[in-house]
């Protein structure tokens, strides 16, 4: 019984569209692969002022500029 709400919990997650599946403990591209360039930047904003697609972005747009902790997901050692 509780093995079905487990499983249906993940479905249901899974089915909710693109968003949701980042927070499924997929680690993006790290920043390590442009050290140069990402030196020094390590907080949310820092990351959105070159990556934020609506503002003129430096680098490639993020999908998703709501995310919290950016470096958490994109510091994976390269
Ligand atoms: C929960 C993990 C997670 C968080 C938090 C996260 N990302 Fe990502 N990011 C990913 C994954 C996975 C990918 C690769 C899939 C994709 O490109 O959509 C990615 C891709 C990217 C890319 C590459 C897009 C491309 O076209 O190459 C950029 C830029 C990016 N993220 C920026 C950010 C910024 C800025 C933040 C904070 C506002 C952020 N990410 C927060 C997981 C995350
Ligand atoms: C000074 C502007 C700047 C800042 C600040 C910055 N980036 Fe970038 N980022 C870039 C540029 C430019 C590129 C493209 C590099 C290239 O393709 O040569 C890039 C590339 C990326 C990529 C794509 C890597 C790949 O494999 O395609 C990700 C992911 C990324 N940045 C995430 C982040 C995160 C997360 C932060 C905050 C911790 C951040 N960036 C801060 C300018 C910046």
């Amino acid at each position: 019984m509780k093995k079905t709400v487990i499983a249906l919990a993940i479905v249901a997650v899974s089915a909710s569209g693109c968003a949701y599946r980042y927070y499924l403990g997929v680690h993006g591209p790290s920043i390590y692969k442009y050290p140069e360039i990402h030196q020094g930047a390590r907080q949310d904003s820092d990351c959105l002022g070159c990556h934020h697609p609506d503002g003129n972005p430096q680098g490639p747009p993020t999908t998703h500029p709501g995310f919290v902790g950016c470096y958490k997901c994109h510091s994976d050692p390269v």
